[in-house]
């Protein structure tokens, strides 16, 4: 840090503040600058001046804090074009959607805009936003043209969202904006994208994943079958997340009446067998998630033809036990994937029973939920979750089955992180 201190005294950052929750943490960044010895000119976009004032980013920069571009040229003290190139580095923190859409596409009707176009220096943007604003495809367009033009990209980080939800696109600490910062203006370029921002927005670019989904069928005669109330829908969204995600993805699906979701490679299955060998052929895999309703039992026989009732006023059918695709999956010895994911579909003692899953089926995180009746999850649109992993049990808002899709992938983004 004292390098650090050293290495930034003259050095001059235009901060340019978008119009995000996260301005706030935008005033302890000018903080730390200002520690280093860096000077720091704010720039705040006219809405963000809505989340903090002109005067706090003044009052901590020491500063005139500037925002709208015709006073500026009105007053003519300093020209937008100068403000632009007075800096070494030009920092964007918080850059909300709209800051980060203006500037892939040039727009510049602001003076925050303008600015951003009219520089001439290195531009570092630490996006903050909404996990749908982020995972949305005309947000990872906007960032993959802005990191092909040379944008530097710090964050965003997986985390719980001042909105409630939580996911990937808050953004990203000051400490870590400031140390990203710091190598820019250092000379270190081995801090900037494409390759960076790329995988911000696709964290799991190049990793391959399984997704089981839905229910099995297991064969009594020709006709009828042993089933369960699972629709898959859970499933499929967790595979679509993934794919939105960078992930090279299979799905194996038993069956459903869900078409595939988009960028997603499709097994259809009926039984737990042909599940267990689809889910087989499409290893390897760094990850894994074992969402579907697999079928516990299957009758012994089936019958080569329709059963008939006869006078019989009872009948019997003999069960024997499935293959355990998930624990197949989490225990074996070679070629495991790095993140298994494993659901507990109970009706009583969530926990427990998740709880023992989580070491029996050598999981890496248990999903548990209550698919009773009442609960409404097996067919419905929502569900709520507990995940039981080696670090506890989170409990999860109640939520739509594509938002739990999308924090399940932004909790495996961590574990894989912290895989060996
Ligand atoms: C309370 C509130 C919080 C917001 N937070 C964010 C945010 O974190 N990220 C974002 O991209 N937009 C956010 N928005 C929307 C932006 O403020 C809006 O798109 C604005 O036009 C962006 O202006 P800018 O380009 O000056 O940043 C929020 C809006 C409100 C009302």
């Amino acid at each position: 840090m004292g390098s650090r201190k050293a290495g930034l005294s003259g050095r001059r950052v235009l901060l340019v503040v978008g119009a995000g929750v996260a301005a706030y943490k935008a005033l302890e960044l000018a903080r730390l600058f200002r520690r280093r010895g860096a000077g720091v000119r704010g720039v705040l976009t006219p809405a963000a001046t809505q989340f903090v004032t002109p005067l706090s980013l003044a009052a901590l920069t020491g500063e005139e804090v500037f925002s709208e571009l015709f006073s500026l040229t009105r007053e003519s003290r300093i020209g937008h074009i100068e403000l632009s190139r007075e800096a070494d580095l030009v920092v964007v923190a918080p850059a909300t959607a709209d800051l980060l859409a203006k500037m892939a596409n040039g727009l510049c009707d602001d003076l925050a805009s303008t600015l951003l176009l009219a520089t001439d220096k290195r531009i570092l943007v630490a996006p903050a936003m909404n996990l749908r604003m982020w995972a949305h495809p005309a947000t990872r367009r906007n960032v993959e043209r802005l990191a092909r033009d040379g944008v530097s990209f710090v964050g965003p980080d997986a985390g719980a969202m001042a909105c409630g939800e939580w996911g990937l696109g808050r953004m990203a600490e000051p400490s870590a904006i400031f140390e990203a910062a710091a190598k820019l203006l250092e000379g270190d370029t081995t801090l900037p994208p494409p390759e960076g921002a790329m995988s911000a927005a696709r964290p799991l670019a190049g990793r391959r994943a399984i997704v089981t989904a839905g229910p099995t069928h297991e064969p009594i005669d020709p006709v009828r079958v042993i089933a369960n109330r699972s629709s898959g829908r859970q499933g499929y969204a967790i595979a679509a997340a993934l794919a939105q995600a960078g992930a090279e993805v299979t799905l194996v699906s038993g069956p459903t009446a869900l078409e595939s979701p988009a960028g997603v490679g499709i097994v259809r299955v009926e039984t737990a067998r042909q599940m267990q060998a689809a889910v087989e052929a499409a290893l390897p895999a760094d990850i894994f998630v074992g969402a579907a309703a697999v079928a516990d039992w299957r009758p012994a026989a089936e019958a080569g033809h329709k059963m008939k009732r006869g006078g019989a006023k009872e009948a019997t059918l003999t069960l024997v036990v499935n293959p355990d695709i998930l624990a197949g999956i989490g225990t074996r010895k070679k070629g495991r994937p790095k993140v298994v994911v494993g659901f507990a579909a109970e009706t009583e003692k969530l926990l427990e029973h998740g709880r023992r899953k989580l070491v029996a089926k050598g999981c890496n995180l248990i999903l548990a939920n209550d698919v009773g009746a009442a609960s409404g999850v097996f067919g419905g649109a929502r569900n709520r979750v507990r995940a039981i992993s080696a670090d506890g049990v989170e409990e999860w808002p109640e939520a739509t089955k594509d938002e739990v899709a999308m924090r399940l992938v932004a909790r495996i983004v961590e574990l894989l992180e912290r895989a060996p």
